[in-house]
């Protein structure tokens, strides 16, 4: 079978290596790919999904699986749908649950899903009044898709009430912030859980957990995620089941009775207070970086997952994981978050290695030679018997790693490990 992966980070990398496994993979295409994809199978330069969705039926491409949530939301899926393909991902309509924070609380609201008490507005004499009700630290969130930095936990309903004026008045957030949410703070501690759906079916995940803040510690500003790990003793029977019976039932039918049948990844952003599980959000794509963690793990093809998801045959599908954990440490550039870096040449000794490997994300390539071309950069992903040896493999893997201003966090996973 031929597949196309759309997107181009480390998440999309660990996709293509899990199919990899699986010997009925014929060929991987990406797009648009980084500079490394192309050592896995072929980046391809089309931005038009219309374009796109040509190319795969001349390619006689059976699969297509999306991995980020910009062409979700730009409506790919349905443009591929349109043409009769096979396409991973959820709908334009569905993508919502991630483009509007408004939309998904609204949703879960509709359905009793449990989530932070909050009011969605845009008015600032209504946001105000609403702070007045909540005790500090309280949160406050630009509707639309801000790049993961739309979010403010202010530690004082002054705070609270200068931000949310500044959202709605389109100073920090442009647009994405002229509808916003507040909501109150909840106290506990966070889990990536992820739920495979095709519309009707669904099959959970282990649990991981990611690690936003730059620093060790849980210290500096939020990233997009600098390690995660899986699966999280943090989670234990009672905390699937309640995600399964309270979150990702609800969701999959309400989004049908809403005419808008879920198929694609489910990510359920937890906060587990006093053991109780709540939705902080949902995102309609894996997490990055918890898939790279999570697809070494799969004993059941992936493209067995992902096909028999887009068809709506997961009933028919026995998921099985292995019996092990993986730990992925990001390797950030000399700036990031704050700014780009420049190209600076990576090099791997020994990377192949059966305990260890590295995922590639924001990476470009010249005459050859893999440089590091800013953001994140790789993961370096350990797999064990135990978190702590997988732990130990990876963090033995960024010693392997070299390129200028290489940077990551030094403890990842220790809250399964403290
Ligand atoms: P979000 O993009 O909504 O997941 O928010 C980004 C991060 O802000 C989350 O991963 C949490 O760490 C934090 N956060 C968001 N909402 C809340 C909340 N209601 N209570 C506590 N922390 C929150
Ligand atoms: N690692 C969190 C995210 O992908 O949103």
């Amino acid at each position: 079978m031929k597949i196309l992966i759309v997107g181009s980070g480390g998440r999309e990398y660990a996709i293509a290596l899990a199919l990899k496994r699986d010997e009925s993979v014929e060929c991987l295409y990406f797009a648009p790919g980084n500079g490394a994809t192309d050592e896995l199978g072929v980046n391809v330069d089309i931005k038009d999904f219309e374009k796109l969705a040509l190319f795969v039926k001349e390619e006689n491409i059976e699969l297509t699986i999306v991995g980020p949530e910009a062409p979700l939301v730009e409506g790919i899926v349905d443009i591929f749908k349109k043409h009769g393909l096979v396409i991973f991902g959820v709908s334009k309509d569905a993508a919502k649950l991630e483009g509007s924070k408004a939309f998904m609380k609204d949703f879960l609201s509709r359905h009793n899903i449990p989530t932070a008490r909050y009011i969605q507005t845009d008015s600032i004499k209504k946001a105000d009044e609403f702070i007045d009700t909540l005790t500090a630290p309280i949160v406050v969130k630009a509707d639309g898709l801000c790049a993961g930095k739309g979010v403010i936990i202010a530690k004082s309903k002054k705070e609270a009430k200068n931000s949310a004026r500044d959202m709605l008045n389109g100073e920090s957030f442009g647009d994405a912030g002229k509808n916003i949410v507040i909501e109150e703070f909840l106290d506990g501690y966070e889990l990536s859980i992820f739920a495979v759906c095709d519309g009707e079916n669904y099959k959970i995940l282990p649990a991981a957990q990611d690690h936003k803040r730059l620093l060790d510690g849980d210290k500096g500003p939020n990233t997009g995620g600098m390690g995660a790990y899986a699966p999280t003793p943090l989670a234990n029977d009672d905390i699937y089941a309640q995600v399964e019976e309270f979150v990702v039932k609800p969701t999959l039918k309400g989004m049908k009775d809403e005419g808008m049948p879920y198929t694609g990844v489910l990510f359920v952003g937890a906060m587990v207070v006093n053991k109780k599980v709540y939705v902080l959000e949902y995102n309609v794509r894996f997490g990055d970086p918890e898939c790279e963690v999570l697809m070494p793990l799969l004993k059941t093809s992936a493209k067995d997952l992902f096909y028999k998801a887009a068809i709506g045959r997961l009933n028919e599908l026995d998921l099985k994981f292995k019996d092990e954990f993986a730990v992925g440490v990001v390797a950030a550039s000399k700036d990031y978050p704050y700014r780009n870096s420049e190209l600076k040449p990576i090099a791997v000794e020994d990377e192949n290695n059966s305990n260890s490997h590295v995922a590639y994300a924001g990476v470009s390539k010249k005459d050859g030679v893999i440089y590091a071309s800013g953001g994140r950069v790789l993961v370096c992903v350990g797999i064990g018997k135990s978190i702590k040896e997988a732990r130990d493999n990876a963090y033995d893997l960024t010693k392997k790693v070299s390129y200028d201003g290489i940077k990551f966090r030094n403890d990842i996973a220790y809250q399964a490990l403290k």
